[in-house]
């Protein structure tokens, strides 16, 4: 069972000043398949926590290991998607989807269902031939989530994925997001600072508060999977809304 485990993690920012203690001892384990969301004010280090299981800042105490090993730097087996569109603007929808796999040095044949069934899966299959410049904001983001999994790495890293979209684009991404997460089952780290996204996607929503950044706490979400909009207006996720609500306030 793979797993995704940060022990004592630090990160410390090398600045003209002096040493920024960004985040402080993280500790969490994260098992293979499981839909996690990193949730906390802006700056207290959520960012900084992702890019450290990127590979993209250096841990400079504890460790991240995966499958009982120590990452050292970026790899393949962990995907990121970003805020900000990545899709390249020379690149049709299912080029762009291709990309990956063709860096992987797929054949043709291998590519193409893959291609397929993922652009099938968000939606995007009659327009596969269009180029991004095309596309909305929304269909360009389905872009990018059809070829981080795609990749097929072992995890996908999230950093606000819907941060810019409007409410009706976003919700229904959150539900493309969970279809593709259903149908692959990686394990996803997503950071969001929306309450009702992190409760709407995730099995368990970390709390972060900082800087320096610290887990404050771990919230199980108790709704079962496959999950639809209207749970968004029962009692339950209105209870846990509040509870998580109550987490973020500072106090
Ligand atoms: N590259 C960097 N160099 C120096 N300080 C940074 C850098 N990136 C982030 N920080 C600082 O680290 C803290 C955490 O930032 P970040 O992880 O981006 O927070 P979040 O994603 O939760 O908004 C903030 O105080 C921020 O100013
Ligand atoms: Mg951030």
């Amino acid at each position: 069972m793979t797993e995704l485990v940060l022990r004592n993690v630090d990160v410390t920012y090398k600045m003209k000043k002096g040493d920024f203690k960004a985040v402080e001892n993280i500790n969490l384990e994260i098992s293979k398949g499981k839909f996690i969301c990193l949730i906390g004010r802006s700056g207290c280090g959520k960012t900084t926590t992702l890019h450290a299981i990127a590979g993209l800042n250096p841990v400079s105490n504890g460790e991240i290991l995966l499958d009982n090993k120590t990452l050292k730097g970026p790899g393949a087996d962990r995907g990121m998607v970003f805020q900000n569109d990545s899709v390249f603007p020379w690149l049709t929808v299912a080029q762009n989807v291709a990309f990956g796999l063709r860096m992987k040095g797929l054949k043709k044949s291998e590519i193409e269902p893959v291609v397929k069934h993922y652009l099938e899966l968000v939606d995007l299959w009659q327009s596969r031939n269009l180029y991004p410049r095309e596309l909305s904001g929304g269909m360009k983001k389905r872009v990018d989530l059809a070829r981080s999994f795609a990749n097929d790495p072992e995890i996908l890293l999230m950093d606000e994925p819907f941060g810019s979209l409007d409410a009706m684009t976003k919700e229904a991404l959150q539900v493309a997001i969970l279809q593709l997460w259903g149908e692959t089952h990686k394990t996803v780290i997503f950071i969001t600072h929306d309450v009702e996204e992190a409760l709407f996607l995730s099995e368990k929503t970390v709390v972060m508060e900082g800087p320096p950044g610290r887990i404050k706490n771990i919230m199980d979400i108790p709704f079962d999977y496959p999950r639809d909009v209207s749970l968004k207006l029962s009692p339950e996720f209105l209870k846990c809304r509040a509870k998580l609500m109550d987490q973020l306030i500072i106090k």
